[in-house]
């Protein structure tokens, strides 16, 4: 939508730079750690905290933290950052935002709350969050082009997500909480033409954009709504399918829970409920590697989610075929895992019985 070389440059500049500091970066800190421990393991337990005595105060590790934080906040603030390039066009974004959709697509809810977990932190140091200007659907779009910076065909992991779960059911009706601007929910109503497919978010600016994506594709089976997760205001036993990417990562434990007991109730029995998100391999580096990058991308709950036990979770509200599995997203990736920095991405599905 910016057409600017010198925004491409510098977003192009900051794309390499992490690019480095996913590949060479990581590896140089990597080889400090496996020397030091080598040498002398302190007489710790192993775990995040036994790396963090290792190395955290190491110059490459704080270099590693630094560079690692500043970027992003490079990508979006700043005179070529994401935020400031995209609000120099706000008439223009607005406007394409609030073009009429389809009756019924989009539900807007003007007298909306939004929980205090959610507004006191400028989640991804995107500033004011996705969901307090009208154009940050719009801006989180652009930014999250380079989120996952190993990538080249971002799509690819919201298929590769959609392909699991339609192995699972191929339900008439399934719903993706914290749908965002709609990236996640796409292959869902791409696929299921004849059902009909429904997401829910938090943030207004994302579920405009998500619609107007909808319509300009002319899809009929999806509507998005500005509800949360854990209150949907769905029907009971409504949906053969409920899902979400990376959404469980951004709540306390309390509303995951929250979350986890909505999706029972609004899953008819023998339904699936299946999420994308993160949580950390057995290994002490890649946890606390994993750890730090939520308190340096301001995603706090990041820790308390891989702590949180969510199996058990699932299993005590009565959910069964409970299965916790590493997520591919793109071909290979798990062959990087140590290798390159990478989320550690993973499915947690479970099944409401019949
Ligand atoms: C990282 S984004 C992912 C968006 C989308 N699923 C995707 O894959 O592109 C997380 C989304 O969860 C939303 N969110 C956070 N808490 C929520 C809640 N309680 N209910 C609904 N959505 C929520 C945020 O507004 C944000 O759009």
């Amino acid at each position: 939508m910016i057409r600017n070389p010198e925004f491409d440059a510098f977003q192009g500049f900051v794309l390499a730079a992490k690019l480095y500091w996913t590949g060479p970066m990581f590896q140089d800190l990597k080889a400090r750690y496996e020397d030091r421990l080598a040498r002398d393991d302190k007489g710790l337990p192993p775990g995040p905290e036994r790396v963090q005595a290792l190395i955290g105060e190491d110059t490459t590790a704080r270099f590693f933290g630094f560079t690692e934080r500043h970027l992003q906040r490079m990508k979006y603030s700043g005179r070529l950052g994401l935020h400031p390039a995209h609000a120099a066009h706000r008439s223009e974004i607005e406007a394409q935002l609030n073009a009429p959709v389809p009756a019924g697509m989009l539900e807007i809810d003007p007298d909306f709350h939004q929980p205090k977990y959610y507004s006191s932190i400028d989640i991804h140091q995107h500033p004011g969050g996705v969901w307090s200007d009208e154009i940050a659907g719009v801006v989180y779009e652009r930014g999250a082009r380079s989120t996952t910076p190993l990538m080249s065909k971002d799509k690819d992991l919201h298929q590769r997500f959609t392909d699991i779960v339609l192995g699972k059911a191929r339900p008439a009706r399934l719903l993706d909480m914290g749908c965002g601007f709609g990236k996640s929910t796409r292959p869902f109503w791409e696929e299921l033409r004849e059902g009909e497919v429904v997401g829910v978010d938090l943030a207004a600016p994302c579920l405009k954009l998500a619609a107007q994506d909808a319509a300009a594709a002319q899809a009929r089976n999806v509507r998005f709504v500005q509800r949360s997760a854990t209150e949907t205001g769905m029907p009971d036993a409504s949906f053969g399918v409920v899902t979400s990417t990376m959404l469980l990562h951004e709540m306390p434990p309390a509303v995951i829970k929250e979350t986890l007991q909505e999706a029972w109730r609004v899953l008819a029995p023998g339904g699936w409920m299946v999420h994308l998100d993160f949580l950390p391999p057995d290994d002490e580096f890649l946890t606390w590697m994993h750890y730090g990058h939520g308190r340096r991308n301001n995603e706090p709950f990041m820790e308390p989610l891989a702590k949180m036990g969510i199996d058990g979770e699932m299993a005590r509200i009565g959910f069964t075929d409970v299965e916790i599995t590493p997520f591919e997203e793109m071909a290979g990736a798990l062959a990087l895992q140590g290798r390159k920095w990478r989320f550690p991405w993973t499915v947690i599905a479970a099944r409401k019985p019949a």
